[in-house]
């Protein structure tokens, strides 16, 4: 299926536009992250005392987990405006040279999917973390000359789905780094309770905490579930929703009891039944079951892997007993490697 199809998607969609309203303006009202979150407000009010611009921030971690959210709250904790953009987006140095000479003193510039900048633009943009300066190059051949040009001092959050694609120069040159961290069960309640709240939305906290186990420990994921199931309990019951309209509403939009949906389904089933529970190499899987091999690293495994249904291994992808007792699919393991009968042989 493709990924923008699938209700559990991690990445932004259409319907998510009313996302922004249930955003956290404050750290106060920021649920999770608690380690992030705890530094952050350190950092802030220590350049708020010293009357400074934050150092650049780079928040990693996998997708839908709020990064976009954090960046607007900490603009606002610092008091200065937010301009928002993409790695894919900055295609030339002038386009981060516009984004860069436009910004006011202290403002924040978060760059989301900063590991897919250009060398062209990453090379403007380290002076431009450093010295706050651009260096841009005017003219061509004999007479090209390199004029340099002040920039007012900013903060840079750069987001990623991967430190490890990152630069190290650029890795570098942020002054701090955070990594976010799937939410649990009961933040992810807490969120929806919250979101429920601000959207009119009757909910009991059984109700709530059944979406969220099924959130796949993604914010995004569970304000989603909580706008389809909240159709559910208005057409087919009272309104409210209940811990069995929550249950049957998710049963209906086909997402199990742990959050899996038909696309995972399909990525374990594949690696059980083509190849033995694995291991298995990425690039194989991705071509076996039709994906790109980012998508399924990005998207599929960090749930799968954090709900320990899936292992990497140095050679490939291997899925656990879990999983298979999870699909009720008999798991044998002999001794000395990954092999895996789906079938018990007569002892
Ligand atoms: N909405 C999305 N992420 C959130 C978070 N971490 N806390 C509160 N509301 C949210």
């Amino acid at each position: 299926m493709e990924e923008e199809n699938r209700i559990i998607t991690t990445n932004e969609i259409a319907e998510d536009e009313h996302e922004y309203s249930l955003r956290p303006k404050a750290l106060s009202e920021y649920i999770g992250q608690q380690k992030a979150k705890e530094n952050l407000k350190i950092f802030i009010e220590a350049a708020k005392q010293r009357g400074e611009s934050l150092d650049h921030v780079l928040l990693y971690g996998p997708p839908g987990l709020g990064k976009t959210t954090l960046a607007g709250v900490i603009a606002n904790e610092m008091g200065v405006n937010l301009r928002i953009t993409s790695g894919p987006a900055i295609e030339k140095q002038g386009d981060l040279a516009a984004l860069l000479t436009n910004l006011g003193q202290d403002d924040i510039l978060f760059v989301d999917e900063i590991h897919r900048l250009s060398r062209s633009v990453e090379e403007i943009l380290y002076p431009a973390m450093e010295d706050y300066a651009l260096d841009i190059i005017i003219g061509k051949g004999p007479s090209a000359r390199s004029i340099r040009l002040d920039l007012p001092r900013f903060t840079l959050i750069g987001a990623t789905t991967k430190a490890g694609a990152l630069a190290a120069p650029l890795r570098d040159r942020f002054g701090v780094i955070s990594r976010l961290e799937i939410y649990t069960t009961e933040e992810l309640a807490t969120i929806i309770t919250r979101s429920a709240s601000i959207l009119g939305i009757e909910i009991e906290e059984s109700g709530a905490i059944e979406i969220a186990s099924r959130s796949r420990g993604t914010p995004r994921i569970a304000n989603r579930l909580l706008k389809r199931v909240r159709d559910f309990a208005q057409v087919m019951s009272d309104g409210v929703i209940t811990k069995e309209v929550a249950d049957h509403a998710l049963k209906r939009l086909e997402i199990d009891n742990l959050g899996l949906d038909a696309s995972d389904k399909r990525m374990l089933l594949t690696v059980m039944e083509h190849y033995d529970g694995g291991p298995v190499g990425l690039d194989t899987l991705a071509a076996t079951i039709g994906e790109e091999s980012d998508t399924i690293e990005d998207v599929y495994e960090p749930y799968l892997m954090q709900i320990g249904f899936i292992t990497r291994t140095p050679r490939g992808r291997v899925v656990t007993r879990k999983a298979y007792e999870h699909f009720g699919i008999d798991y044998r393991k002999t001794e000395n490697d990954y092999t895996i009968s789906l079938f018990d042989e007569k002892e």
